[in-house]
């Protein structure tokens, strides 16, 4: 269950390795351009230039070679291994090298394989395809899958994504049988130990003040178990001290905790600072939660609008406008009905989540 609910082998990030690529047809480079933008390679750098390999060659020669170089060619059969022959002399034999050609050759596959080459990719170019390449030379061998991370984040304060998270937790880990740990970034104000009945714990902060240290061990002894499948990274709840964790630590915590969980739940505060910017890109899962009025739908519509440009391999975020017709709900707030929020947006399916006894409406932005 863990593999089938885990991260796609795509969605696993890239570690912090030099790329260069020498390609010969613009499809190519754009495709490398598109890949480079993703945020499983935010941490590589890239750098495309034109020429192929013969540019490679003269480009190497003296010259360190980076951790990964891609290059392209022209050429078939014979021709191809010899080209590649020149660049063998100037190419250190630490780096990784992915051809690119333009023929679908198993001989040549397997001559290039025999010669040392990484992979052979026959163009043009898939972007995610691409990234589950790289990520996948730099994978440890029988390094166990990741957790996928669903991020929650509300349009405005007070719009239930708190609740929505906890309760998707608790149904992934209850109904589907699937590890799953719900960590609450909202620090001061966090209601994962209120909604679960658990007391708050220093926890998250704990980890974020000393991402380094977070092993199987301590994660062990900070998480709190609620059932066989379900844990909680609880937040203190407390004003006291200050909380100014970097964005690399929050990016640690969530990478550390999908080590060891299948099912990563991500309750974000309404605030939007560095490190919450950061979190919603990476996420390989987003679900903005807004309720039915102007500045909720104007805030859901920038995030939607940032994320999107910001994740351009990535499905748009969910969204879940909830307490649709809710007597709860402020009536000095102007309301938008749900059948005129459909009707201006694009977007696929649409269900609504309300605190009658509606079902719940999520969207595709
Ligand atoms: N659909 C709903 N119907 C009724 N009350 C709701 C609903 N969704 C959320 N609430 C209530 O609204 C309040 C704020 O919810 P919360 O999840 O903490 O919001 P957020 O995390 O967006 O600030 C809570 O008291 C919660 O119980
Ligand atoms: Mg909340």
């Amino acid at each position: 269950m863990p593999e089938v609910f885990g991260a796609k082998p795509h969605e696993r990030p890239v570690p912090r390795i030099s790329i260069h690529a020498f390609v010969e047809f613009p499809d190519t480079g754009a495709a490398l351009q598109r890949a480079g933008a993703d945020r499983r390679l935010a941490k590589a750098h890239l750098n495309v230039q034109l020429g192929g390999i013969g540019a490679a060659v003269e480009h190497y020669h003296g010259v360190v070679t980076p951790n990964l170089l891609l290059v392209e060619t022209r050429l078939n059969g014979q021709a191809a291994l010899e080209e590649l022959d020149r660049l063998a002399h100037v190419c250190d034999p630490a780096t990784k090298v992915i051809v690119v050609g333009r023929t679908n050759d198993v001989e040549l596959y397997r001559e290039l394989m025999r010669r040392g080459a990484s992979e052979y990719l026959v163009a043009p170019l898939n972007p995610i395809h691409l990234i589950e390449v790289i990520s996948g030379l730099y994978l440890e061998p029988g390094a166990s899958p990741i957790g996928r991370v669903v991020a929650f984040v509300g349009a405005r304060g007070g719009v239930g994504a708190s609740s929505l998270a906890h309760n998707t937790g608790w149904c992934v880990a209850e109904e589907l049988h699937i590890n799953t740990t719900i960590v609450d970034f909202d620090l001061p104000f966090g209601t994962t130990a209120l909604d679960f009945n658990d007391e708050p714990s220093q926890g998250v902060a704990e980890a974020l003040s000393a991402p380094e240290r977070l092993d199987d061990v301590l994660l062990d002894r900070l998480l709190i178990k609620r059932g066989e499948h379900l844990s909680l990274f609880t937040a203190p709840a407390a004003l006291e001290r200050d909380y100014d964790a970097s964005t690399d630590a929050y990016e640690s915590v969530l990478d550390a905790v999908r080590q060891i969980t299948p099912c990563v739940i991500v309750d974000l505060p309404h605030v939007w600072a560095p490190w919450v910017k950061a979190t919603l890109v990476n996420a390989d899962e987003i679900v903005i939660v807004a309720t039915p009025d102007l500045a909720s739908l104007r805030n859901a519509k920038s995030m939607a609008e940032l994320l999107k440009n910001n994740r351009p391999n990535d499905a748009p975020p969910r969204l879940v406008l909830n307490q649709v017709g809710s007597p709860s709900a402020p009536r000095s707030r102007p309301r938008i009905s749900p059948r005129r929020w459909a009707s201006i947006r694009p977007a696929s399916s649409i269900s609504i989540r309300s605190s009658s006894a509606r079902p719940p409406t999520t969207a595709r932005c």
